[in-house]
Protein backbone atom coordinates (compact mmCIF):
# COMPACT_ATOMS: atom_id res chain seq x y z
CA UNK A 1 0.00 0.00 0.00
CA UNK A 2 1.14 3.17 -1.28
CA UNK A 3 -0.13 6.00 1.17
CA UNK A 4 0.39 9.97 -0.01
CA UNK A 5 -0.32 12.57 2.66
CA UNK A 6 -1.09 16.32 1.75
CA UNK A 7 -0.08 19.26 3.51
CA UNK A 8 0.38 22.60 2.23
CA UNK A 9 -0.54 25.67 4.78
CA UNK A 10 0.31 26.45 8.13
CA UNK A 11 -2.62 24.57 9.92
CA UNK A 12 -1.85 21.45 8.17
CA UNK A 13 1.66 21.30 9.23
CA UNK A 14 0.59 20.01 13.01
CA UNK A 15 -2.18 17.67 12.03
CA UNK A 16 0.11 15.65 9.43
CA UNK A 17 3.10 15.38 11.79
CA UNK A 18 1.23 12.67 14.44
CA UNK A 19 0.38 10.93 11.38
CA UNK A 20 3.51 10.78 10.40
CA UNK A 21 5.12 9.15 13.67
CA UNK A 22 2.54 6.81 13.10
CA UNK A 23 3.11 5.29 9.79
CA UNK A 24 6.62 5.38 10.79
CA UNK A 25 5.93 2.79 13.77
CA UNK A 26 3.42 0.95 11.02
CA UNK A 27 6.31 0.60 8.31
CA UNK A 28 9.05 -0.93 10.99
CA UNK A 29 6.47 -3.77 11.15
CA UNK A 30 6.30 -4.13 7.30
CA UNK A 31 7.84 -4.54 4.36
CA UNK A 32 8.13 -1.29 2.12
CA UNK A 33 6.08 -3.38 -0.83
CA UNK A 34 3.87 -3.83 2.18
CA UNK A 35 3.42 -0.40 3.21
CA UNK A 36 5.23 3.30 2.47
CA UNK A 37 4.40 6.89 2.64
CA UNK A 38 5.19 9.88 0.80
CA UNK A 39 4.96 13.44 1.75
CA UNK A 40 3.38 16.12 -0.74
CA UNK A 41 3.78 19.80 0.25
CA UNK A 42 1.64 21.81 -2.21
CA UNK A 43 3.54 25.08 -1.25
CA UNK A 44 -0.08 26.81 -0.30
CA UNK A 45 2.59 28.12 2.40
CA UNK A 46 6.40 29.00 1.67
CA UNK A 47 7.77 31.71 3.82
CA UNK A 48 10.09 29.85 6.25
CA UNK A 49 8.04 31.16 9.50
CA UNK A 50 4.79 29.25 7.70
CA UNK A 51 6.45 26.71 6.42
CA UNK A 52 9.81 25.38 7.47
CA UNK A 53 9.18 26.82 10.75
CA UNK A 54 6.61 24.16 11.23
CA UNK A 55 8.85 21.45 9.21
CA UNK A 56 11.89 22.15 12.06
CA UNK A 57 9.78 22.60 15.08
CA UNK A 58 7.36 19.67 14.54
CA UNK A 59 10.18 16.85 13.25
CA UNK A 60 8.42 16.59 10.43
CA UNK A 61 10.98 14.92 7.12
CA UNK A 62 11.47 16.86 4.03
CA UNK A 63 8.61 16.40 1.92
CA UNK A 64 9.22 14.05 -0.76
CA UNK A 65 7.05 16.32 -3.32
CA UNK A 66 7.24 20.24 -3.35
CA UNK A 67 4.66 22.20 -5.96
CA UNK A 68 5.14 25.34 -5.22
CA UNK A 69 2.20 26.42 -5.17
CA UNK A 70 2.25 29.95 -3.76
CA UNK A 71 -0.06 32.56 -3.04
CA UNK A 72 -2.62 33.89 -5.74
CA UNK A 73 -6.60 34.14 -6.52
CA UNK A 74 -8.32 30.73 -5.12
CA UNK A 75 -9.01 29.69 -8.69
CA UNK A 76 -5.27 30.06 -9.72
CA UNK A 77 -4.17 28.58 -6.41
CA UNK A 78 -6.48 25.55 -6.42
CA UNK A 79 -5.66 25.28 -10.18
CA UNK A 80 -1.88 25.51 -9.96
CA UNK A 81 -2.00 22.58 -6.66
CA UNK A 82 -3.89 20.46 -9.06
CA UNK A 83 -2.06 20.49 -12.42
CA UNK A 84 1.14 19.58 -10.50
CA UNK A 85 -0.65 17.42 -7.83
CA UNK A 86 -2.00 15.31 -10.81
CA UNK A 87 1.44 14.72 -12.41
CA UNK A 88 2.60 13.15 -8.95
CA UNK A 89 -0.33 10.91 -9.02
CA UNK A 90 0.07 9.74 -12.36
CA UNK A 91 3.93 9.13 -11.51
CA UNK A 92 3.71 7.57 -8.47
CA UNK A 93 -0.10 5.83 -8.34
CA UNK A 94 -0.74 6.11 -4.76
CA UNK A 95 -3.54 3.61 -3.21
CA UNK A 96 -4.61 5.97 -0.74
CA UNK A 97 -4.14 10.07 -0.39
CA UNK A 98 -4.62 11.38 2.82
CA UNK A 99 -5.60 15.58 3.19
CA UNK A 100 -6.04 17.11 6.44
CA UNK A 101 -8.23 20.02 7.26
CA UNK A 102 -10.08 22.59 5.20
CA UNK A 103 -7.61 24.39 3.17
CA UNK A 104 -7.27 24.97 -0.80
CA UNK A 105 -4.53 22.01 -0.71
CA UNK A 106 -7.69 19.83 0.62
CA UNK A 107 -10.15 20.66 -1.48
CA UNK A 108 -7.20 20.82 -4.96
CA UNK A 109 -5.32 17.11 -4.03
CA UNK A 110 -8.75 15.21 -2.98
CA UNK A 111 -10.51 16.22 -6.16
CA UNK A 112 -7.91 15.32 -8.54
CA UNK A 113 -7.19 12.19 -6.65
CA UNK A 114 -10.60 10.88 -6.70
CA UNK A 115 -10.71 11.18 -10.37
CA UNK A 116 -8.14 9.30 -10.74
CA UNK A 117 -9.55 6.70 -8.81
CA UNK A 118 -7.44 6.60 -6.13
CA UNK A 119 -9.57 6.48 -2.69
CA UNK A 120 -9.21 9.68 -0.74
CA UNK A 121 -8.84 9.88 3.12
CA UNK A 122 -10.21 13.24 5.08
CA UNK A 123 -9.02 13.82 8.55
CA UNK A 124 -11.19 16.52 10.32
CA UNK A 125 -13.90 15.56 7.97
CA UNK A 126 -17.79 16.51 8.41
CA UNK A 127 -17.05 20.14 10.34
CA UNK A 128 -19.58 22.66 9.36
CA UNK A 129 -19.93 26.11 9.76
CA UNK A 130 -23.02 26.34 7.81
CA UNK A 131 -21.25 29.98 6.96
CA UNK A 132 -20.86 29.62 2.70
CA UNK A 133 -18.73 32.66 3.25
CA UNK A 134 -16.01 31.03 4.42
CA UNK A 135 -13.66 29.64 1.88
CA UNK A 136 -12.82 26.71 3.99
CA UNK A 137 -16.56 25.91 4.04
CA UNK A 138 -16.52 24.95 0.54
CA UNK A 139 -13.90 23.05 0.52
CA UNK A 140 -15.16 20.89 3.94
CA UNK A 141 -18.19 20.03 1.73
CA UNK A 142 -16.28 19.60 -1.74
CA UNK A 143 -13.84 16.98 0.10
CA UNK A 144 -16.16 15.30 1.80
CA UNK A 145 -18.56 15.07 -0.85
CA UNK A 146 -15.83 12.78 -2.72
CA UNK A 147 -13.83 10.77 0.37
CA UNK A 148 -14.12 7.53 0.74
CA UNK A 149 -12.82 7.62 4.71
CA UNK A 150 -14.12 9.89 6.93
CA UNK A 151 -11.82 10.77 10.14
CA UNK A 152 -13.88 12.78 12.82
CA UNK A 153 -12.62 14.52 15.96
CA UNK A 154 -16.15 15.69 17.29
CA UNK A 155 -19.88 14.15 17.54
CA UNK A 156 -21.57 17.19 15.39
CA UNK A 157 -19.40 15.98 12.55
CA UNK A 158 -20.81 12.25 12.62
CA UNK A 159 -23.96 13.76 12.53
CA UNK A 160 -23.17 16.25 9.67
CA UNK A 161 -22.16 13.75 7.56
CA UNK A 162 -24.99 11.12 8.39
CA UNK A 163 -27.06 13.59 7.23
CA UNK A 164 -25.51 13.85 3.69
CA UNK A 165 -26.19 10.24 3.19
CA UNK A 166 -22.59 8.74 4.03
CA UNK A 167 -22.31 5.16 5.11
CA UNK A 168 -21.78 5.28 9.01
CA UNK A 169 -19.21 2.33 8.31
CA UNK A 170 -17.22 4.54 6.81
CA UNK A 171 -17.04 7.48 9.59
CA UNK A 172 -14.39 6.87 12.19
CA UNK A 173 -14.58 9.00 15.29
CA UNK A 174 -11.12 8.65 16.27
CA UNK A 175 -10.38 11.53 17.78
CA UNK A 176 -7.86 14.90 16.71
CA UNK A 177 -4.49 14.57 15.37
CA UNK A 178 -3.86 18.31 16.38
CA UNK A 179 -4.42 17.51 20.23
CA UNK A 180 -2.05 13.97 19.56
CA UNK A 181 0.55 16.94 18.49
CA UNK A 182 0.04 19.30 21.10
CA UNK A 183 0.35 17.05 23.62
CA UNK A 184 3.32 15.47 21.79
CA UNK A 185 4.70 19.12 21.84
CA UNK A 186 3.52 20.18 25.02
CA UNK A 187 5.76 17.09 26.71
CA UNK A 188 9.03 18.07 24.73
CA UNK A 189 8.55 21.79 25.74
CA UNK A 190 9.00 20.85 29.35
CA UNK A 191 12.42 19.66 28.16
CA UNK A 192 13.48 22.36 26.58
CA UNK A 193 15.81 25.26 27.43
CA UNK A 194 13.25 27.89 27.45
CA UNK A 195 15.31 30.98 27.25
CA UNK A 196 16.42 29.96 23.54
CA UNK A 197 12.69 31.64 22.45
CA UNK A 198 13.24 35.56 21.73
CA UNK A 199 10.25 36.00 23.49
CA UNK A 200 11.86 34.37 26.84
CA UNK A 201 12.47 37.69 28.29
CA UNK A 202 9.00 39.50 27.05
CA UNK A 203 6.84 36.69 28.96
CA UNK A 204 9.20 36.69 32.05
CA UNK A 205 8.29 40.73 32.08
CA UNK A 206 4.56 40.23 31.82
CA UNK A 207 2.61 39.37 34.74
CA UNK A 208 -0.22 38.81 32.63
CA UNK A 209 -1.14 38.73 29.11
CA UNK A 210 -3.90 38.12 26.41
CA UNK A 211 -2.54 35.79 23.32
CA UNK A 212 -4.29 37.09 20.10
CA UNK A 213 -4.20 35.61 16.43
CA UNK A 214 -5.82 37.26 13.70
CA UNK A 215 -6.15 36.49 10.09
CA UNK A 216 -9.71 35.36 8.55
CA UNK A 217 -10.79 37.74 5.02
CA UNK A 218 -13.80 38.60 7.37
CA UNK A 219 -12.17 39.98 10.26
CA UNK A 220 -9.52 41.95 8.59
CA UNK A 221 -10.32 42.06 4.32
CA UNK A 222 -12.77 45.21 5.69
CA UNK A 223 -11.64 48.65 7.21
CA UNK A 224 -14.85 48.56 9.27
CA UNK A 225 -14.47 44.90 10.24
CA UNK A 226 -11.12 45.22 11.49
CA UNK A 227 -11.66 49.22 12.71
CA UNK A 228 -13.94 47.89 15.36
CA UNK A 229 -11.53 44.87 16.38
CA UNK A 230 -8.80 47.05 16.56
CA UNK A 231 -10.74 49.07 18.88
CA UNK A 232 -11.16 47.05 20.93
CA UNK A 233 -8.12 45.11 21.29
CA UNK A 234 -6.53 49.14 22.35
CA UNK A 235 -9.62 48.95 24.95
CA UNK A 236 -8.46 46.09 26.26
CA UNK A 237 -4.54 46.73 26.18
CA UNK A 238 -4.98 49.18 28.34
CA UNK A 239 -5.83 47.01 30.95
CA UNK A 240 -3.91 43.53 30.04
CA UNK A 241 -1.40 43.46 27.34
CA UNK A 242 -1.83 41.68 24.46
CA UNK A 243 0.82 39.64 22.46
CA UNK A 244 0.12 39.56 18.60
CA UNK A 245 2.53 37.38 16.45
CA UNK A 246 0.99 38.81 12.55
CA UNK A 247 -0.53 36.88 10.07
CA UNK A 248 0.40 38.49 6.63
CA UNK A 249 -2.72 38.68 5.28
CA UNK A 250 -3.08 41.03 8.89
CA UNK A 251 -0.19 42.59 8.04
CA UNK A 252 -0.82 44.02 4.67
CA UNK A 253 -4.30 45.13 5.49
CA UNK A 254 -3.23 46.81 8.75
CA UNK A 255 -0.94 48.52 6.43
CA UNK A 256 -3.27 49.13 3.58
CA UNK A 257 -5.98 50.35 5.84
CA UNK A 258 -4.30 52.79 7.85
CA UNK A 259 -5.00 50.99 11.32
CA UNK A 260 -2.83 51.83 13.91
CA UNK A 261 -2.47 49.59 17.68
CA UNK A 262 -1.97 50.96 21.26
CA UNK A 263 1.86 50.43 22.21
CA UNK A 264 0.46 47.67 24.28
CA UNK A 265 -0.32 45.33 21.63
CA UNK A 266 2.84 43.98 20.57
CA UNK A 267 3.49 42.77 17.67
CA UNK A 268 5.42 39.84 16.97
CA UNK A 269 6.46 38.09 13.20
CA UNK A 270 4.59 34.58 12.95
CA UNK A 271 5.63 32.23 15.47
CA UNK A 272 6.81 28.59 15.52
CA UNK A 273 4.66 26.03 16.73
CA UNK A 274 6.89 25.70 20.45
CA UNK A 275 7.55 29.29 20.81
CA UNK A 276 3.60 30.09 20.18
CA UNK A 277 2.80 27.48 22.49
CA UNK A 278 5.12 28.73 24.97
CA UNK A 279 2.94 31.83 24.61
CA UNK A 280 -0.76 31.13 24.57
CA UNK A 281 -0.66 27.90 27.21
CA UNK A 282 -0.14 30.41 29.70
CA UNK A 283 -2.16 33.80 28.93
CA UNK A 284 -4.84 35.07 31.04
CA UNK A 285 -6.78 34.39 27.42
CA UNK A 286 -6.27 33.27 23.84
CA UNK A 287 -8.40 35.81 21.48
CA UNK A 288 -8.90 34.29 17.74
CA UNK A 289 -10.59 33.44 14.63
CA UNK A 290 -8.25 30.14 14.11
CA UNK A 291 -10.13 26.65 14.15
CA UNK A 292 -7.37 25.21 15.34
CA UNK A 293 -6.63 27.35 18.45
CA UNK A 294 -9.82 27.05 19.36
CA UNK A 295 -9.72 23.59 19.86
CA UNK A 296 -5.75 23.56 20.89
CA UNK A 297 -6.96 25.63 24.83
CA UNK A 298 -9.90 23.61 25.24
CA UNK A 299 -7.37 20.35 25.51
CA UNK A 300 -5.40 22.70 27.74
CA UNK A 301 -8.58 24.40 29.87
CA UNK A 302 -7.43 27.77 28.62
CA UNK A 303 -10.09 30.56 28.02
CA UNK A 304 -10.33 31.37 24.86
CA UNK A 305 -12.60 34.31 22.74
CA UNK A 306 -13.54 33.70 19.70
CA UNK A 307 -13.71 36.49 16.95
CA UNK A 308 -16.26 34.93 15.10
CA UNK A 309 -19.96 34.54 14.53
CA UNK A 310 -19.95 30.27 14.31
CA UNK A 311 -17.99 27.66 14.70
CA UNK A 312 -17.59 24.50 12.68
CA UNK A 313 -16.23 22.99 16.14
CA UNK A 314 -19.04 23.35 18.27
CA UNK A 315 -17.77 20.91 21.07
CA UNK A 316 -15.09 23.49 21.99
CA UNK A 317 -17.96 25.72 23.12
CA UNK A 318 -20.30 23.06 24.40
CA UNK A 319 -17.72 21.43 26.73
CA UNK A 320 -14.51 23.48 26.50
CA UNK A 321 -13.45 26.67 26.77
CA UNK A 322 -14.72 28.21 23.87
CA UNK A 323 -16.74 31.71 23.75
CA UNK A 324 -17.96 32.76 20.49
CA UNK A 325 -17.93 36.64 20.47
CA UNK A 326 -18.41 37.91 17.11
CA UNK A 327 -16.56 40.99 15.47
CA UNK A 328 -18.28 43.82 16.72
CA UNK A 329 -16.67 45.75 19.09
CA UNK A 330 -18.64 46.32 21.86
CA UNK A 331 -19.12 42.42 21.69
CA UNK A 332 -15.81 41.59 21.86
CA UNK A 333 -15.40 43.46 25.08
CA UNK A 334 -18.61 42.46 26.44
CA UNK A 335 -17.69 38.95 26.30
CA UNK A 336 -13.81 39.50 27.66
CA UNK A 337 -14.66 41.03 30.49
CA UNK A 338 -17.39 38.25 31.42
CA UNK A 339 -14.67 36.22 30.92
CA UNK A 340 -12.18 37.95 32.50
CA UNK A 341 -14.36 37.80 35.96
CA UNK A 342 -16.11 34.42 35.60
CA UNK A 343 -14.10 32.68 33.79
CA UNK A 344 -16.10 29.50 32.27
CA UNK A 345 -16.84 26.74 34.29
CA UNK A 346 -17.37 23.42 33.92
CA UNK A 347 -15.23 23.22 31.06
CA UNK A 348 -13.71 19.25 30.22
CA UNK A 349 -11.79 17.78 27.37
CA UNK A 350 -13.76 16.34 24.41
CA UNK A 351 -13.55 12.29 24.16
CA UNK A 352 -11.19 10.52 22.26
CA UNK A 353 -8.88 13.78 22.80
CA UNK A 354 -6.09 11.53 24.09
CA UNK A 355 -2.99 11.60 21.99
CA UNK A 356 -3.83 8.87 20.35
CA UNK A 357 -5.57 9.34 17.25
CA UNK A 358 -3.20 9.13 14.86
CA UNK A 359 -2.41 5.67 15.70
CA UNK A 360 -6.32 5.15 15.47
CA UNK A 361 -6.47 6.39 11.46
CA UNK A 362 -3.32 4.51 10.56
CA UNK A 363 -4.91 1.47 12.22
CA UNK A 364 -8.04 1.86 9.64
CA UNK A 365 -6.49 2.94 6.76
CA UNK A 366 -3.96 -0.68 7.13
CA UNK A 367 -6.19 -3.00 7.92
CA UNK A 368 -8.51 -2.24 5.35
C1 LIG B 1 -4.89 30.00 4.54
C2 LIG B 1 -6.10 29.07 4.57
C3 LIG B 1 -6.81 29.21 5.91
C4 LIG B 1 -5.85 28.98 7.06
C5 LIG B 1 -4.67 29.94 6.91
C6 LIG B 1 -3.66 29.73 8.00
C7 LIG B 1 -7.38 28.61 2.51
C8 LIG B 1 -8.57 29.00 1.74
N1 LIG B 1 -7.07 29.43 3.54
O1 LIG B 1 -5.34 31.33 4.60
O2 LIG B 1 -7.84 28.24 5.98
O3 LIG B 1 -6.52 29.22 8.27
O4 LIG B 1 -4.05 29.69 5.64
O5 LIG B 1 -2.59 30.64 7.85
O6 LIG B 1 -6.75 27.64 2.21
N2 LIG B 1 1.36 34.85 2.40
C9 LIG B 1 2.68 35.11 2.68
N3 LIG B 1 3.50 34.04 2.94
C10 LIG B 1 3.07 32.75 2.95
C11 LIG B 1 1.70 32.52 2.67
C12 LIG B 1 0.87 33.58 2.40
O7 LIG B 1 3.12 36.26 2.69
O8 LIG B 1 3.87 31.84 3.20
C13 LIG B 1 0.47 35.99 2.10
C14 LIG B 1 -0.20 35.88 0.74
O9 LIG B 1 0.54 36.53 -0.24
C15 LIG B 1 -1.53 36.53 0.97
C16 LIG B 1 -1.81 36.33 2.45
O10 LIG B 1 -0.59 35.95 3.06
O11 LIG B 1 -1.43 37.91 0.76
C17 LIG B 1 -2.85 35.29 2.68
O12 LIG B 1 -2.43 34.02 2.20
P1 LIG B 1 -3.47 32.96 1.60
O13 LIG B 1 -2.73 31.69 1.29
O14 LIG B 1 -4.29 33.60 0.55
O15 LIG B 1 -4.50 32.62 2.72
P2 LIG B 1 -4.41 32.58 4.29
O16 LIG B 1 -5.10 33.78 4.80
O17 LIG B 1 -3.01 32.31 4.75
Amino acid sequence: MKIFLVAGARPNFMKIAPIVRALRAESREKSEKELSWMIVHTGQHYDYEMSQAFFDDLELPTPDFFLGAGSDSHAVQTAKIMVSFEKVCIDQRPDIVIVVGDVNSTLACSIVAKKLLIEVAHIEAGLRSFDLTMPEEINRIVADSISDYFFVTEKSAIENLVKQGKPKERIYFVGHVMIDNLFYQLKRLEGEKLSQFATYELKKDLENYVFLTLHRPSNVDSRETLLGIVEALNEISTEIPIIFPLHPRTKKMLDAFGIKLNKRVIFLEPLGFMESLFLWKDSVMVMTDSGGLQEETTALGVPCLTLRDNTERPITVEIGTNTLAGNKKQDILNYFWQIINNGKPGAAIPPKWDGKSAKRIVDVLTRN
